[in-house]
């Protein structure tokens, strides 16, 4: 058995009943999970290593498992904003190109679901620099980022960034915000040469005016997209998508900061 895959007091578990029934639970000796088809017993999960399956006194089998990420953000995080969903995360974290001791800059942190994203990639020598002006969405965002067990990698500035940015020759700039236009040179000025700015935004007027704004700002190669994602129901002889999916969630911006703008007969 692998060390750190097995479950010790304390740890966290994915139990899973079907798709729809799944929770992310803290393992206490001698506690319990309860759900309408029966209780798992923490005790008979002590010790034993993740991916293995329960019986309730019900007879009915929970599969427990190691939580990803995405779990946690799904099921765990507690959302007071509106959050950045995984699909979205995983393309912000591919175009950016981050990695183990890549320096992020955030705004806003929200409910630190992103954060939580970002910190996972970046540790354990990068950082990621997180702006936001509530203070009491920076108190569940260190909770969330506590439970996340990433707190470590994060840095949360409670500050303005329409005002100003305080990091230097950063990798990314990631932005989800309601005005992202107002905080592009200084995305700009924060960033090395190279240096990736994301942008998330959920209507198209604010995609437009953002793309505007990187085009005056001496940023180059800017594409954005929109990612839709499917659930495909796979059964013998009636294989086919789900009905219902998330129609919409935000359009991404990605650009890449040059040292002069293009000229405009291009
Ligand atoms: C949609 S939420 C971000 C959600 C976050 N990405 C997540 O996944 O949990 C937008 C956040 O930006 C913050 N915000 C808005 N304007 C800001 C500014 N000028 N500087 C810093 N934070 C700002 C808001 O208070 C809000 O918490």
């Amino acid at each position: 058995m692998l060390e750190d895959n097995i479950i010790r007091e304390g740890d966290y578990a994915l139990i899973v009943l079907d798709d729809k029934r799944r929770w992310i639970v803290r393992i206490e000796a001698g506690g319990e999970f309860h759900t309408h088809k029966g209780a798992v017993k923490f005790d008979d999960l002590l010790g034993r290593e993740y991916g293995t399956i329960v019986e309730s006194a019900e007879h009915k089998e929970f599969l427990v498992f190691k939580p990803t990420m995405s779990d946690t953000v799904l099921l765990k995080v507690r959302r007071q904003t509106q959050i950045v969903y995984p699909k979205d995360s995983a393309l912000i974290v591919m175009h950016c190109g981050l990695g183990s001791g890549s320096r992020v800059v955030e705004a806003g942190t929200g409910s630190g679901s992103l954060t939580a994203i970002l910190a996972n990639h970046v540790k354990p020598t990068g950082r990621v620099y997180s702006y936001e002006v509530r203070e009491d969405f920076i108190n569940t965002a260190k909770k969330n980022l506590e439970h996340a067990g990433v707190s470590n990698w994060v840095e949360i500035r409670n500050s303005d960034v329409t005002k100003g940015i305080e990091e230097k020759d950063v990798d990314a700039v990631v932005l989800d915000l309601a005005t992202p236009w107002l905080v592009i040179q200084f995305a700009w000025e924060a960033l090395k040469g190279s240096g990736i700015i994301s942008s998330y935004s959920p209507t198209i007027e604010q995609t437009q005016k953002t793309v505007r704004v990187l085009e005056d700002t001496s940023f180059g190669d800017i594409q954005t997209y929109e990612c839709l994602v499917r659930k495909i129901l796979v059964r013998e002889g009636k294989t086919r998508p789900e009905t219902f999916m998330v129609g919409h969630t935000g359009y991404l911006t990605f650009a890449r900061k040059c040292f002069r703008q293009l000229k405009k007969c291009q």
